[in-house]
Order: C-alpha cells, then structure tokens, then sequence
C-alpha cells in the first residue's frame, strides 16, 4: 500500500486529506494520505525518515514550504524560483520538490472560465505574500504582458518586482483604483475576505467590463470581492477550484493515477467546509 503525508505545524484544519482520500476511495486504488504534524525543529528528520517508513510522498504546508525546498535533494525550476515547494515525491537521490499552486490558479481559470486568457495585455493582483509569487509566476508563463502588483506594503511588492522582472509593476495597494480600466484579469491573493480577517472592500466601477476577478480565499465561497464583481456582471471564478487542482499533480506521482476535479469532489470538501463551520 501506497503512503502519502501532508505535513504542517499546526495540520489539524488541514483539507488536503479530504480531497486525496476522496481520489483514492473514487480510483479504488490501495492507499493512505495523513496528516502529521512536525514541528519546525523536527522537519529534516522527519523527511529523512519517512522514505524507510514507507513514504511515496506528500504535501508540505506552513511553515514548512522554504525549508522543504532547502531540504530536498532536487528542486523543479518552478520551486526553485518561487522558493517554496508543497509537494514532495521520490527522486533519484532522495526527495524531489515542487511547487502546484501555479498550476491550481491556472487549472482552475481553464476548468471554470475557458478563453479568460484570450487576452492577456495586464493583469491586477492585490497582495504580495507567498500565494502571489505562485500566481505571478503562472500568469507570467501563459504571456501575461503587465502585471500590476498592489501591496499593502509596497516594499514586499518591490521585491516580487525584483525577482521577477520589468513585466511586474508595484504600487501602493491604496492606487489600485487607477488600474482597473484596462485590467483582463483581478485576483487578490492575500487573507482579507477570509473569514475571521478584514474584508477587501474596493471600489470595483472603473473595472473593465470583461475582466476576469478571481480570489484565492475560498472561507466563504462567495467572497465580498466576488459578490461585487458579479453584481457589475463581471465574470467570476471561486477560489476552492485551484486547492482541488494543485492536489491532481501529487496524487497522479505519489499513486500512479490522474485524478479528476469533479463537481463531486467539490460538494464533498464544501459539505466539509460548510460543516466544520457549523461546529
Ligand atoms: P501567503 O503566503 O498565504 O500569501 P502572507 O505571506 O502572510 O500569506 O501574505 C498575506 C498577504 O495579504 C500580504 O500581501 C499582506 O500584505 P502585507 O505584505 O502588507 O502584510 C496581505 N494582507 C493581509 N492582511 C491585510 C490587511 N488587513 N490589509 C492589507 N493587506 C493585507
């Protein structure tokens, strides 16, 4: 039997387990995906350790994701650049170390949204933590010309800017107004709108009509940003669809199987969510 971990400090609200053990019941297929929490002092052996303890891999999650890169003994170009890795399988000479949360962003636009990239002249993203850098790096790979990068603190989108080029324009988060006219595409990327954080409260009128608005908070479902990007009848897209997507690279290495990101598998983690919420 196939073994698979996702590893974290705190793991408990973790919904990774969720979606694979979902997979495996679904594919029929012979395995396990836990959670185990390692504390930071006991990361590097732990993943000395768990390949003799009948580990295939596994998802790292706060605040392991530098140091699993640091730790791997092969690192893809994307982890490597984003400098955070949340997947790791068996390689050559130990763990090799990947970053899916690019590929989530981007499967998920294509799953929901067919054509959001047909035009892709400038992109707006609100927040400069570690999710962005994932999506930056995604939107850049499709062709993304200009991305807009607002930031409460501009210095940490200053940096972004640094790392990945002249194609990433940094700006106060407080500017964010003057550059939705001719945005294709509005994501927020930080924690207002989550639960239990500030609300994202912006003035969405001088969006472009067809732009795309995106969100990677999924607690709610419907955020405050989606719900007035939809009432200007702007397209929208939920942000659960990209932590089902980044999970299909995982399972497909760790247990030899493509999963699919079905509209079942997307009730099950909302009756989830939906429930733990209730308690
Ligand atoms: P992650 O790695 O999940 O992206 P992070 O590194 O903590 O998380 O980044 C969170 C992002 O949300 C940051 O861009 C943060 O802005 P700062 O860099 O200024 O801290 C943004 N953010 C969180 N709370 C915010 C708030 N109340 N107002 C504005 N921005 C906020």
């Amino acid at each position: 039997m196939k073994k698979a971990f996702v590893i974290g400090h705190p793991i408990a609200h973790s919904r990774s387990p969720l979606i694979h053990n979902f997979w495996l019941d679904e594919l029929s297929i012979q395995g396990s995906y836990e959670k185990i929490d390692v504390a930071p002092a006991d990361l590097e052996q732990f993943l000395q350790a768990a390949q003799n303890d009948g580990f295939v891999g596994g998802n790292v999650t706060i605040p392991h994701k530098e140091a699993a890169r640091s730790l791997a003994a092969n690192v893809t170009e994307i982890a490597g650049t984003l400098g955070a890795a949340n997947t790791l399988y068996i390689g050559e000479n130990g763990w090799d170390a990947t970053n899916t949360d690019g590929y989530g962003f981007l499967a998920n636009l294509d799953a929901e949204a067919p054509g959001w990239d047909n035009q892709k002249s400038n992109a707006v993203i609100i927040g400069a933590g570690g999710a962005s850098r994932a999506i930056i790096y995604a939107l850049l790979q499709r062709g993304f010309a200009k991305i807009h990068l607002l930031n409460r603190t501009l210095s940490r989108a200053e940096q972004l800017a640094d790392i990945f080029g002249p194609r990433i324009h940094p700006a106060a988060l407080d500017t964010l107004p003057n550059h939705l006219s001719d945005a294709n595409i509005l994501v927020n990327t930080s924690s207002m709108g989550m639960q239990g954080q500030p609300p994202l409260t912006i003035d969405l009128s001088q969006l472009n009509k067809t732009a795309l608005v995106t969100d990677i908070v999924y607690t709610p479902l419907v955020t405050g940003l989606l719900k007035a990007a939809d009432a200007q009848g702007n397209p929208t897209v939920d942000g659960l669809g990209m932590l089902l997507h980044q999970a299909v690279p995982g399972f497909e290495k760790w247990f030899g199987a493509r999963p699919t990101v079905s509209k079942a598998l997307r009730t099950h983690i909302l009756h989830h969510i939906n429930s733990s919420n209730a308690q």
